[in-house]
């Protein structure tokens, strides 16, 4: 017994050195901030377009303050992480990081000072990245501002809060290296899989995650969430009801909307905001290998496609008619029926184009997708203006109809503009976001959030 029981702590103390030799990381000797003039200007340059590609600003910014001075809260399943600081400040910054350092970060998800790094900041994609785009991301970081501002302490229970931990999590969910292009496909292709699958990393949104807050294997853009948001799915199963192609999504992508499939929202107007600033050949690269992933519409999708692109365009007399001779008197599709006229339409079937005009329902993802997350955020919410530019726009509803009444106007939304069964989970989503559980994260369409209020919060008050 005595024996076997030695056997036992033997084990177990073996088991602890052999997780301790893997958690451990040694330290990188801090370094003197380098001064702005020892960077090549282009090497900045070609940074600070790597890092719109990687959307570092929006995880690394409170709306408001200086730019990547950190401390921006996101919200996981397990607490409240916040990004650090990555202006070169050398006590509150990474002014002390030396670009090994730095290099190491985005391959390993490890500081300088040897801890884990939570997966909240995107390494399991940006792993890919190469040295070479490391060092323009580096020279771009260092040469910014330096912000002395401290980050509050992440908000995590036990053991979560213990970061050698983390070892483990990668060990089992983590696979570090360098992009490999596929010598198959053409060169064009590989660029955008190289930034699509890393600095871009989409399917840090767009692939669902396990309990363990890693993404799922098998699971590679099949759709996943985001501040609140449900970001659908961009591989063959999109359903997107016009089908996506290359030149869609490079306008969409470049542009933020696309007349077939209205203006890009929440979480992802910040990322079209960002691509943007790309150089066009880099948007088609990124925009040819999504439609390669999404592959070819069968003849079904495609026929439906034609179908509701004539009747869109068959104006809303035709529409009207039709509508009304679909609903029963007094019937809650009736009541749906009366709010989507009276509250909707206007807009939605009215005369101005898109971005300013809003999309004919019948095309928009988020009435066709399997989770009616999006039409409830955009309804309770809508799309607040955008500061000084032209921008597209919707009223939120929030405060003037009730449960019953968004409950009636979405399914008859649902009934009306898609082929799709009816939601199940509806009347419950709508519940929980009213009452904030969600924190859905309300943006205007070009993506900057210009301070700290939250439109969604504020609306939560007073509805339950
Ligand atoms: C989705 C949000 C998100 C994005 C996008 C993001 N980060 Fe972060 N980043 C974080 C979080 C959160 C942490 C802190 C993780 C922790 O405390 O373990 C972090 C930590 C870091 C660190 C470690 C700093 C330190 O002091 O320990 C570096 C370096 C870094 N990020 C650089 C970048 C760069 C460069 C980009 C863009 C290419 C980027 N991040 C994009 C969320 C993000
Ligand atoms: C921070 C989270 C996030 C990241 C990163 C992200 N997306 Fe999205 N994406 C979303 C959300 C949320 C939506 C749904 C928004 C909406 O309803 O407009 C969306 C919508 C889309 C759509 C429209 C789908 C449809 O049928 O309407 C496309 C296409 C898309 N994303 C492509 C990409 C690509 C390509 C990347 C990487 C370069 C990317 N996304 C990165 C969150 C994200
Ligand atoms: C004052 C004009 C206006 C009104 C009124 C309005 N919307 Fe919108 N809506 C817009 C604009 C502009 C957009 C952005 C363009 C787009 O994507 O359709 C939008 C976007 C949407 C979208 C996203 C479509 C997509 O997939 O891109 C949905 C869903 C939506 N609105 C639903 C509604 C509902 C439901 C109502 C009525 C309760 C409503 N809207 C009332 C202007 C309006």
């Amino acid at each position: 017994m005595r024996r076997i029981l030695l056997g036992i702590v033997v084990l177990l103390v073996l088991a602890a050195v052999g997780f301790f030799a893997l958690a451990w990381r040694s330290e990188i000797e801090p370094v003197t901030a380098g001064t702005a003039a020892e960077f090549d200007p282009e090497l900045v340059a070609r940074g600070a377009a790597l890092a719109a590609v990687g959307n570092c600003i929006a995880c690394h910014t409170v709306p408001g303050s200086k730019a990547f001075s950190g401390g921006l809260a996101l919200p996981t399943p397990f607490g409240t992480i916040y990004s650090t600081n990555i202006t070169p400040h050398p006590e509150t910054g990474i002014g002390q990081w030396s670009e090994e350092a730095f290099q190491r970060a985005m391959r390993e998800g490890v500081d300088r000072e040897g801890n884990h790094l939570y997966p909240a900041f995107p390494y399991d994609h940006y792993t890919l990245v190469t040295e070479e785009d490391n060092r323009a991301l580096y020279a771009y970081l260092m040469t910014r501002e330096p912000v002395d501002a401290a980050v509050p302490d992440n908000d995590l229970p036990f053991p979560i809060n213990y970061r050698p931990i983390l070892a483990g999590w990668k060990l089992l969910f983590f696979d570090e290296g360098e992009f490999e292009p596929d010598p198959d496909q053409s060169e064009a292709w590989n660029r955008g899989a190289y930034l699509a699958e890393g600095l871009g990393h989409c399917g840090s949104c767009h692939t669902p995650r396990n309990r363990f807050g890693a993404l799922e294997s098998g699971g590679h853009w099949s759709g996943g969430e985001a501040e609140g948001w449900a970001a659908f799915a961009i591989d063959e199963t999109s359903p997107a009801p016009i089908p996506w192609d290359g030149d869609s999504l490079s306008f969409y992508l470049a542009n933020g909307w696309h007349p077939h499939h209205g203006v890009s929202r929440g979480p992802m107007a910040e990322v079209t905001e960002n691509l943007g600033t790309l150089p066009q050949a880099d948007i088609d690269a990124i925009a040819a290998y999504v439609a390669s992933v999404m592959g070819e519409p069968d003849a079904e999708r495609q026929s439906r496609a034609q179908q509701i692109l004539q009747e869109v365009e068959s104006g809303p007399e035709m529409q009207a008619v039709n509508a009304a001779s679909q609903t029963e008197a007094g019937s809650s599709d009736e009541i749906g029926a009366a709010i989507y006229q009276s509250a909707c339409a206007v807009c939605h079937e009215g005369v101005r184009d898109l971005p300013f005009g809003g999309l004919h329902l019948s095309m928009s993802t988020a009435v066709n997708a399997p989770n009616p997350q999006n039409l409830i955020n955009l309804t309770l919410y809508g799309l607040p203006a955008a500061d000084g530019v032209r921008s597209a726009m919707m009223p939120g509803f929030g405060a003037v109809l009730s449960e019953e009444e968004l409950l009636a106007l979405f399914t008859y939304i649902r009934d009306r503009f898609s082929d799709q069964p009816e939601w199940n989970d509806l009347a419950e989503r709508i519940r929980a976001t009213r009452s904030g559980e969600y924190h859905v994260r309300v943006l205007p369409s070009d993506g900057i959030e210009r301070g700290p209020s939250n439109i969604g919060a504020s609306n939560d008050d007073g509805d339950t």
